[in-house]
């Protein structure tokens, strides 16, 4: 391409404005994504809503800045558009997103927010209705999102009394790495959906509190950015989605490892996303069918697509055992996966000599039924002693665990029945999309705070003395789905919707 950037009028970007010939601007730049169409995860129809206007504001909150450059081959790179001739794509302040911006304003201050529960309650307010659908959503009946907090319900604590806790130390060490506390930030897709700053509230805040945060594939902001942010000597993980196309995950992986990421999650429990009804609701309701016709009959179902399914049709079913030798020859960063679900695939794991597992079933956004990361621990814990002699917390083999986790005393839990550390995610979304960096650095003060207590009261004083007779998990095995009388978390797990009628409109 040659150097000098064309400069083409807002006019004559509106008139490729059609499926034949589509172009749209994103960030003052121009781009023929007519062939493009049909290969958009997020399908066409998106983009279509967009053809010869500007898309800038749809597309920010879901891409990464440079995904359009690196999706399209150069030459659809038309060049830039002349200033101040494109016609502004109006944003309709509707009567709905006022009411959010009321509520925006009347959120408590921090100091009212004492646990991490709050902040999920607050975020169903003040978040944007797709925001929320996509973050709170889980699979089919979310019985499997209920479970993973209830989980921690039927382990008990057997605490100590008369040692000195006068000085404690919650610290840790995960795959080499300081923290400052037994939990990490887990990778959660789509930051920008919740606030504009996106993933970068996390690294701040992960920053400030000594915690490691692991950067999603598909986070809002681009890796390099949230790298380049980091402070020296933060420690990063990396979340890999395994991409068709193997040549991408060599350099990805291998770009990772050169700009000091301590560790490769390889998720593993997503050959194809779970049904998130919440989120595909969305989706259907926003479609204007009209349009929708015009446009693309052909491609109807589509519709039915939520953010989740959207971003993520790249990702490799055929992915197996077989190809974790092939990951082992491109990096020697530790090599963990994220998403066992039962202990011989932990042992398979151990046996392949990875790093270590994250027993987690995505926050129950995968197979509903699946069962909760710290049920799978007893049992991982157990079956691996017995089989090849392993005891936890193991330096070599390491054990994490996802889902639910909701306080301390839940990562204490993990940690006295073997877990090195405890991954948490929504609780970190819901905190900065309600209130920015100061709402994650928050999240992050509160644990600590419930650490502190927890451990004195536990008369544990520092990780290692959190041992597996502090903890009495004799019911872990016992699935009770949650009747409808308890009441406890109500305020935050939503009934289930049904289908909806469409807004009536012809009047009477
Ligand atoms: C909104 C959202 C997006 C997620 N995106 C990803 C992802 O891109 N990759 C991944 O491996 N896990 C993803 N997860 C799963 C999390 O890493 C983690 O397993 C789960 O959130 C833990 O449960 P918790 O939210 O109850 O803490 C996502 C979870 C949520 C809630």
């Amino acid at each position: 391409m040659s150097s000098e950037v064309k400069v083409i009028s807002g006019k004559t970007v509106a008139e490729h404005n059609s499926r034949e010939s589509c172009w749209i601007i994103v960030h003052d730049h121009v781009y023929d994504v007519t062939e493009f169409l049909d290969d958009h995860p997020g399908g066409s129809k998106i983009i279509l809503k967009y053809a010869g206007k500007d898309a800038t504001a749809e597309y920010d909150p879901i891409h990464p800045p440079d995904a359009i450059k690196t999706n399209l081959p150069p030459e659809k790179h038309l060049g830039r558009v002349e200033a101040g001739t494109v016609a502004k794509v109006e944003i309709k302040v509707t009567d709905q997103e006022k009411e959010r911006q009321l509520r925006v304003n009347a959120r408590p201050p921090l100091s009212e927010v004492l646990n991490l529960h709050d902040f999920e309650a607050i975020a169903r307010s003040v978040m944007t209705e797709k925001a929320w659908a996509y973050y709170s959503s889980a699979a089919d009946d979310e019985i499997t999102l209920r479970e993973n907090h209830a989980a921690y319900h039927r382990i008990w604590f057997r605490p100590r009394i008369l040692r000195d806790v006068t000085q404690l130390d919650w610290s840790t060490t995960i795959l080499g790495q300081k923290s400052s506390m037994p939990i990490y930030i887990t990778a959660t897709a789509l930051g920008k959906l919740g606030h504009p700053d996106g993933e970068l509230n996390l690294t701040k805040a992960a920053a400030n509190h000594g915690v490691i945060q692991m950067i999603p594939t598909l986070a809002s902001c681009s890796f390099d950015e949230l790298v380049d942010a980091a402070q020296p000597g933060q420690s990063q993980f990396l979340q890999l989605y395994v991409n068709k196309d193997r040549n991408i995950i060599k350099r990805i992986v291998q770009h990772a490892e050169k700009r000091g990421i301590k560790g490769l999650f390889i998720t593993v429990d997503a050959p194809q996303l779970g049904r998130r009804e919440k989120d595909m609701r969305m989706k259907f309701e926003e479609a204007d069918p009209d349009q929708v016709s015009k446009n693309d009959k052909s491609k109807e179902v589509d519709r039915s697509q939520g953010a989740a399914r959207a971003i993520s049709s790249f990702i490799d079913p055929s992915l197996c055992w077989d190809d974790l030798p092939w990951f082992k020859s491109i990096t020697k960063m530790p090599l963990i996966l994220k998403g066992v679900q039962c202990w011989e695939d932990a042992l398979e794991a151990y046996d392949q000599g990875l790093a270590g597992v994250v027993l987690s079933n995505h926050g129950g956004r995968q197979l509903d039924f699946a069962p909760s990361g710290v049920e799978v621990l007893v049992e991982v814990v157990e079956k691996l002693g017995a089989k090849r002699g392993l005891t936890f917390p193991n330096e070599k083999f390491q054990l994490f665990v996802d889902g639910g986790v909701r306080r301390a005393t839940d990562v204490l839990k993990a940690i006295a029945l073997g877990a090195t550390a405890v991954g948490i995610g929504r609780p970190f979304l819901y905190a900065y999309s309600s209130y920015g960096v100061d709402g994650a650095n928050h999240a992050l003060e509160i644990l600590r705070d419930e650490f502190e207590m927890a451990m004195r009261l536990l008369g544990a004083r520092n990780i290692k003395e959190v041992v597996r007779d502090m903890v009495d998990a004799s019911s872990i095995h016992q699935h009770i789905v949650a009747v409808p009388e308890d009441k406890l978390y109500h305020g935050n797990y939503e009934s289930m919707q049904s289908v909806r009628l469409r807004e009536i409109k012809a009047s009477l």
